[in-house]
């Protein structure tokens, strides 16, 4: 096989955004032919623009239909049941971020994936930021020793109350199950994960509309702890401006900071613990190596398409596997749940069960209303990508 047949379910925001890009030619070996959506104006619009294209208004239907695989880009409470619907129907798929809204769900989801055949992945376009990946890579080298401490400042996610006013999904614990932890942040857990790995317990305080009239949380302070002893600060919000993008990872043998789209590393030449043990001085200066990498342009969506796409026709490896889903949305969940039960110290893999009563009476109370979806603009949007 050399080109797969793709349908995109959901052409809002997002969607549209894949959907031109594919049928614009900018994806090697991968051409649209279905799209899905409950808005029956916007498939009327899609098919217009794209006369070859089937459409359809039930995602089973597509996923029946004679596609090799699906993207899925409708609002996150979907993700996990589409997504499973998919697999099991032999389908590769392409998974918006996050990966849902409940750990309970994303487990079933990665269940389903494990006795599939599917190519799975995930939309974790700031993965192909060149710099995360080189802490990444220096981390898991070992190039800082055993890690000590990271702490993420991402509060440049700005937004304003129009921002919140303009879809009636947006930021209800019905519509979206959460604010910036589901919505803007699971991108830098997600790789806050990726690069320091997954938290043994987490302590958290979110603030319920602190800068908006929302009824979720727009600014949350995680601590996690780790097995061996590591601890991190993960900081975020959508009210602060022009707010701070700062990963700090402190270890044994050396530091990495990244601000600005510079990754700056410091490699020593002893280790700490080493040299604390051992000195018979009480202040020393251990020298160090000093190195600097700047930020390249990302392929971002792009990048994540195209590897997916030959994921899925050569066997290349998953840059986000769909699988990997689970970790940022365990330390959200995580998170809210220790907000929710007084601040508690949360330990993962999170009590799902817990987490669903809580969030189910959260989602009753919700002033959630089911309304007319936001008209999209149908190009990648420079605010998803990585800001310095
Ligand atoms: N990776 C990124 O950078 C990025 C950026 C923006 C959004 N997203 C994700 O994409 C997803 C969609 O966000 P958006 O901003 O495009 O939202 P949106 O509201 O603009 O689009 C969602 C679309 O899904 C459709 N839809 C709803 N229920 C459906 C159903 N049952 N079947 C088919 N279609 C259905 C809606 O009509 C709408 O057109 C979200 O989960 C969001 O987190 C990711």
């Amino acid at each position: 096989m050399n080109m797969i047949s793709v349908g995109i379910i959901g052409i809002g925001n997002m969607g549209s955004a894949h959907l031109n890009c594919i049928a614009g030619g900018e994806i090697c070996g991968m051409k649209v032919t279905a799209v899905c959506d409950i808005d029956v104006l916007k498939l009327k619009a899609a098919k217009e623009k794209y006369s070859g294209i089937s459409t359809f208004t039930d995602y089973r239907e597509l996923i029946k239909s004679d596609v090799d695989a699906v993207i899925i880009a409708v609002p996150h409470p979907l993700h996990a049941d589409i997504a499973v619907c998919a697999l099991n129907s032999g389908k590769h798929t392409l998974l918006e971020k996050p990966a849902d809204i409940s750990v309970t769900k994303a487990r079933i989801l990665n269940e389903t994936a494990r006795y599939s055949n599917a190519v799975f992945g995930i939309m974790f376009n700031q993965r192909t930021n060149n710099l995360f990946a080189k802490a990444r890579k220096i981390v898991k080298g070992g190039g800082i020793g055993k890690i000590n401490r990271s702490v993420w400042i991402i509060t440049n996610w700005y937004r304003t109350q129009h921002y919140y006013d303009s879809g009636d999904w947006r930021a209800t614990w019905k519509g979206e199950g959460g604010g910036v932890l589901i919505n803007q942040a699971p991108h830098n857990l997600d790789i806050w994960q990726w690069i320091c790995g997954m938290p043994e317990n987490v302590t958290a305080f979110c603030s319920v509309g602190k800068y908006h009239n929302i009824e979720v949380e727009d600014d949350a302070a995680i601590y996690a702890c780790y097995k061996d002893g590591a601890t991190g600060v993960f900081i975020t919000s959508t009210g602060e401006y022009p707010g701070t993008n700062r990963l700090e990872i402190d270890g044994t043998a050396g530091k990495i900071v990244i601000e600005n789209g510079i990754l700056k590393y410091w490699k020593l030449s002893e280790d700490t613990e080493a040299v604390s043990r051992e000195s018979a001085d009480s202040f020393v200066q251990i020298d160090s190596e000093y190195s600097e990498f700047s930020a390249q342009p990302e392929t971002a969506h792009k990048g994540i398409l195209q590897n997916f796409t030959n994921a899925v026709i050569s066997g290349e490896e998953l840059i986000a596997p769909g699988t990997d889903g689970i970790n940022e949305l365990e330390i959200s969940n995580a998170a809210y749940l220790s907000e929710w039960c007084g601040n508690k110290k949360i330990s993962l893999p999170v009590d799902g069960a817990e987490f669903d009563k809580i969030l189910l009476q959260k989602q009753k109370n919700s002033s959630f209303k089911a309304s007319e979806t936001e008209r999209s603009d149908g190009s990648y949007s420079r605010r998803w990508a990585v800001r310095w």
